[in-house]
């Protein structure tokens, strides 16, 4: 069965937002494993935006199914990592400016640090995932470097308009999961994933996991608005 892993980045994101102490990702945790999650992921970014040590500290202790931390290759946040321990670390190329994380680890430019960094979460039982472009070159050297799982950035496929280019897209990550599979990966994938563009996806078979966030954080203020508005009125009622 293809798993799902909910990202509740955006929870600390609109708590953040107001420096108040709601809405806690780690009760947004335990409701998306309550609805059937099979895992849950943060991305502990160097500048703090949204997740806080707070946040992964707690999660290690209250998530039951499996905790996968994004993380950069930062001395500060590794060390983080290897006192936590995470089932399961993602390592991403992490950029101070950008919006989201914009693209796969270029493997080819990696340097001494990101074998450094895998054989130092491997060392303290940590799995490790990298999260790549879905080319046949990045899951060979994924394999390679050693990792356990790769996690193929869906974000062009999620980006593209026209029905070629969405083909093409969907052809890569297919191609680069049935070659991940062949050398004993886990294959995980994520990245721009909704309602509307999930369902190709989810018929890869060779895909293990779903990594997903904003979209479903997003449907859950819609979702949730009738009932939270009822709530309030009832408060108010004299
Ligand atoms: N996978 C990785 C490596 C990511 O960086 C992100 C975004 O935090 C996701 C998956 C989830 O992407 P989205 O929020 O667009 O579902």
């Amino acid at each position: 069965m293809l798993r799902l892993s909910v990202n509740v980045d955006h929870v600390a994101t609109l708590r953040q937002a107001r420096g108040s102490n709601y809405p806690d990702p780690v009760t947004a945790a335990l409701l998306a494993e309550l609805a059937g999650a099979s895992g849950i992921t943060v991305h502990l970014r160097e500048d703090r935006r949204h997740i806080q040590e707070r946040d992964v500290e707690l999660l290690r202790r209250t998530v039951k199914t499996k905790l996968n931390l994004e993380m950069g290759l930062s001395e500060s946040v590794v060390k983080f990592a290897l006192k936590v321990r995470p089932d399961l670390a993602t390592l991403v190329p992490e950029k101070r400016e950008e919006l989201t994380t914009e693209g796969g680890l270029d493997l080819s430019k990696s340097g001494d640090r990101l074998p450094e960094v895998i054989s130092l979460l491997h060392d303290a039982g940590i799995a490790v995932s990298l999260f790549i472009n879905p080319t046949p070159n990045s899951v060979k050297k994924a394999h390679k470097l050693n990792a356990d799982f790769v996690e193929l950035h869906t974000g062009l496929y999620a980006e593209a308009k026209d029905p070629s280019q969405i083909a093409e897209e969907l052809e890569k990550i297919a191609g680069s999961a049935m070659l991940a599979k062949k050398l004993e990966l886990g294959v995980n994938a994520g990245h721009g994933l909704n309602y509307e563009n999930v369902r190709e996806i989810a018929m890869i078979k060779e895909i293990d996991e779903l990594s997903i966030g904003h979209s479903i954080i997003s449907r859950s203020c819609l979702v949730g608005i009738q009932e939270a508005v009822r709530q309030m009125l009832k408060l108010m009622q004299r």
